[in-house]
């Protein structure tokens, strides 16, 4: 049996449910004990419909955990390694795999898709019925069974708290700034939205050598964090069109490297419109599944010749790239401690929902 926060409809809260079975591992999956789980902006998008999802689903897709049990055949972690669970498993033996778009992994497919395991099937059952489980992760659960190639073990020193937050916002903001975008040092980078994922934007951003980060944002309170975390300028846009900002602190030229990480239409569109010609926008931020980009394809890319990028998962290969951030966590290049703005527990899930709307949170973390 598992206590865990159950999505049952759009717009309702997470459901706390504390009588649902826990199949064991089948082959190739483990059993892990959740130590902790941030609480992402997706989850949210999940439980308002923003993000397709088939309840009743097991949230949550930012934690960290121990191996409780493991299933047939699994060589890579065993009971009581700790671990950071990987929402895009990552096989590393596929086309993507094997050309270092492990994020892109075909093993995740069906699991992403179905809300199920690699397989399609779930290991969850509650009030006589299957439940299914966020990106083969299902984070917001004391226990859950994720795949063997969705877990990444770790050492005994990292907190697990900041190892859950890598498990989403780090791997997702730093990758974005590290791994997808083309920052060269002394970049003008703009980052529309400075949450859990904004910050880490921010953060790889610096660690690559921008010369001035342009924070933007509806919060003064995320502002302040944005300074906090590495940027150089902030930008109300609560009190004025952010475009024009960015464009008047960069001489009219515009960013070289412009991020989204809200994922909204009109955001969308500004990230793109504040890019230099021949610059790049990333757009992080997930929008509403029928959201489109408007761009003309002369003026807006050809002749500006800019370059317009999707980045899923910060374009990480997590098996690299979790003991790379580690590394430069320890070594004191990235601040994680100051992502976790409240410690709460998971019946707080529907209250830390609210928090993320009001700004006053860069992630609020539930500790089992
Ligand atoms: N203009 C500027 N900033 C805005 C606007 C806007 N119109 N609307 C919201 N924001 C800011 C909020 O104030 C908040 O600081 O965007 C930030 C979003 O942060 P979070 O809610 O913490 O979201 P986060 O978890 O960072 O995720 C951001 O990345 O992974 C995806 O699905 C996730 O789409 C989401 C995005
Ligand atoms: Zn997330
Ligand atoms: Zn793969």
């Amino acid at each position: 049996m598992t206590r865990a926060a159950v999505f049952t409809a759009i717009g309702e809260p997470l459901e706390i449910r504390d009588d649902i079975e826990v199949e064991a591992p089948h082959a190739g999956e483990v059993k892990v004990r959740m130590v902790a789980s941030g609480v992402c902006h997706s989850d949210l998008s999940m439980q308002n419909g923003t993000m397709m999802a088939a309840p009743p689903m097991v949230l949550g897709h930012e934690g960290a955990g121990i191996v409780e049990e493991i299933g047939e055949g699994v060589t890579t972690v065993k009971p009581g390694d700790r671990v950071v669970i990987s929402w895009v498993p990552q096989c590393g033996e596929c086309y993507f795999c094997t050309r270092g778009q492990g994020y892109l992994c075909e093993r995740a497919g069906v699991a992403m898709a179905s809300g199920g395991m690699l397989d399609g099937t779930t290991r969850f059952t509650s009030h006589g019925e299957p439940l299914r489980q966020m990106a083969s992760s299902g984070t917001f659960s004391e226990l859950s069974v994720v795949p063997e190639i969705g877990v990444v073990k770790i050492g005994e020193d990292v907190d697990m708290k900041i190892a859950a937050l890598i498990g989403c916002g780090v791997l997702t903001g730093v990758g974005a700034a590290m791994n997808t975008a083309d920052i060269k040092p002394g970049d003008t980078v703009a980052v529309i939205g400075c949450g859990g994922v904004g910050l880490n934007v921010i953060q790889g951003a610096r660690i690559k050598g921008a010369g001035e980060i342009i924070a933007v944002d509806m919060m003064e309170t995320k502002l302040q964090m944005a300074k906090q975390f590495g940027a150089t300028q902030t930008v109300n846009a609560s009190q004025g069109d952010p475009v024009s900002a960015v464009m008047a602190a960069t001489g009219q030229r515009g960013a070289d490297v412009a991020f989204e990480v809200i994922g909204l239409q009109a955001t969308i569109d500004q990230a793109v419109t504040m890019t230099r010609r021949g610059g790049e926008t990333v757009l992080v931020g997930v929008p509403k599944m029928d959201a489109m980009l408007n761009v003309m394809a002369f003026f807006g890319v050809i002749l500006a010749s800019k370059t317009i990028k999707g980045c899923w998962y910060g374009s990480s290969n997590v098996h690299q790239d979790v003991p790379k951030l580690i590394e430069l966590y320890k070594k004191g290049d990235l601040k994680l401690d100051e992502l976790v703005s409240r410690t709460i527990q998971l019946d707080d899930v529907n209250e830390a929902f609210e928090a993320m709307g009001t700004g006053e949170v860069a992630r609020s973390v539930i500790a089992y």
